[in-house]
């Protein structure tokens, strides 16, 4: 159900705007001042009560994104069965857009990508169940060069809100003249102020949007990005390799306090099937769901293998990442490049990884006690990727290069 912000005053308003004013003034001031997870208002605007499911085209087509392939993609989301696993959102990323705005000021399409226009991709997109997502950038350009949204946010997201938008991942390019990025020094832009900006927008436009901060974990992100995102990217940009996947995951897996119902820490979108090895994908995907991120899927769906759609639509990863709880996973060791990792899940159940992060095959270990289960009990783990089953007081297994063991440990 759609809900606008602006009808709910008591789950969001006063509050959430003193944290955002005591924000901006402690960002501004430059001092050194922290905020802690639980002292940022989350946005309840009751969207991303789990981490959001979908699609996107950047990982596997970059700006090639048209209609076409949207309507492909949205008909074999249903085919596949990834709609029915939770992939719900349809994302359509940087690329869309013609290369100037109108006379009026407005965003226009990209004719040649989208002949029929954006309120048509939408309608198209709902017939089939699926939300659909857009892509606009906080500054005077998006990354690739097309018109930015910075001081025409209001009529923007009444664009949006118009075709039926239903998630936005707001970029950070450009984000005040003379800057590329947000490295640019003094001619920058707050971020703070940029995304407030755009998240009132939002509300003012009467659609429950879901808002996707995309500022690259800078800016201190994770001190504001809950009372204005569902989620925001804590690093750079994912590619299609094992070194660029652990690199995120060892900066991402620091943020659990941060993540929660509704506001979720964003390593970025999932690079299965695009280049990595069956065992790195599985890693990729295994660790994404351990800890909470959105699991939107960059692989290119049309021709995706069927090894890729079944590593993608295995629905007990996916269930440990959607878990109602809402908890990130936490490291519970890490020891020469060997990590276990434990996620709490709703009626007891814990989720554990087991994660060789070297280059040899090694055994990992650990104990009921150090991932949350005291006492001398016997517990049942089932392998999310075999489905073995076993009862053990034990918890140990042999783990290729690169690769996962992951459990769930029942009761
Ligand atoms: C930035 C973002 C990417 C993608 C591109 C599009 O790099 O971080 O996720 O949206 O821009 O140009």
């Amino acid at each position: 159900m759609n809900m606008p912000l602006d009808k709910l005053p008591g789950r969001r308003g006063l509050a959430v705007r003193m944290v955002i004013a005591a924000a901006l003034a402690a960002v501004m001031s430059a001092g050194t001042w922290v905020v802690t997870a639980s002292e940022v208002q989350a946005l309840e605007n009751g969207l991303a009560r789990t981490p959001p499911m979908g699609w996107n085209n950047y990982p596997g087509y970059r700006l090639n994104i048209t209609e076409k392939l949207v309507k492909d993609t949205a008909d074999k989301m249903v085919s596949s069965g990834m709609k029915d696993a939770g992939y719900t959102y349809l994302n359509i990323d940087d690329g869309w857009m013609a290369s100037t705005r109108d006379g009026s000021g407005n965003l226009q399409v990209n004719k040649t990508k989208f002949p029929n226009g954006m309120k048509a991709v939408a309608d198209y997109v709902h017939g089939k169940g699926l939300k659909l997502g857009i892509y606009a950038d906080a500054g005077l350009k998006t990354c690739g060069g097309l018109p930015g949204s910075l001081d025409h946010e209001a009529a923007d997201a009444r664009l949006f809100a118009s075709w039926g938008i239903d998630y936005l991942k707001y970029d950070n390019c450009f984000a005040g003249p003379g800057c590329a990025n947000s490295t640019c020094g003094d001619t920058k832009i707050p971020a703070l102020k940029r995304y407030t900006a755009m998240h009132d927008a939002i509300v003012a436009s009467g659609r429950n949007i879901l808002l996707s901060v995309c500022n690259w974990g800078q800016d201190d992100v994770t001190s504001w990005g809950a009372s204005l995102g569902n989620m925001w990217r804590t690093t750079t940009d994912m590619n299609n390799t094992y070194a660029r996947m652990l690199s995120i995951y060892r900066k991402n897996v620091a943020l659990a306090a941060f993540a929660k119902p509704g506001a979720w820490n964003d390593p970025d979108m999932l690079e299965t099937g695009n280049g990595m090895t069956a065992t790195e994908d599985r890693t990729h995907f295994s660790l994404w769901a351990q800890m909470a991120a959105p699991l939107i899927s960059g692989s290119k769906l049309t021709t995706a293998s069927a090894a890729t759609l079944a590593l993608q639509l295995n629905k007990e990863v996916i269930a440990v990442d959607q878990d109602s709880l809402g908890r990130q996973g936490t490291l519970v060791s890490s020891t020469s490049g060997r990590d276990v990792l434990a996620k709490p899940l709703a009626g007891g159940d814990v989720s554990v990884v087991l994660f060789n992060s070297t280059d040899a095959t090694a055994t990992i270990s650990t104990t009921l006690a150090a991932i949350g289960k005291p006492g001398n009990a016997s517990r049942t783990l089932t392998d999310l990727w075999s489905g073995a089953k076993t009862t053990t007081s034990a918890i140990s297994a042999s783990v290729p290069a690169h690769g996962v063991v992951m459990y769930r440990v029942h009761g």
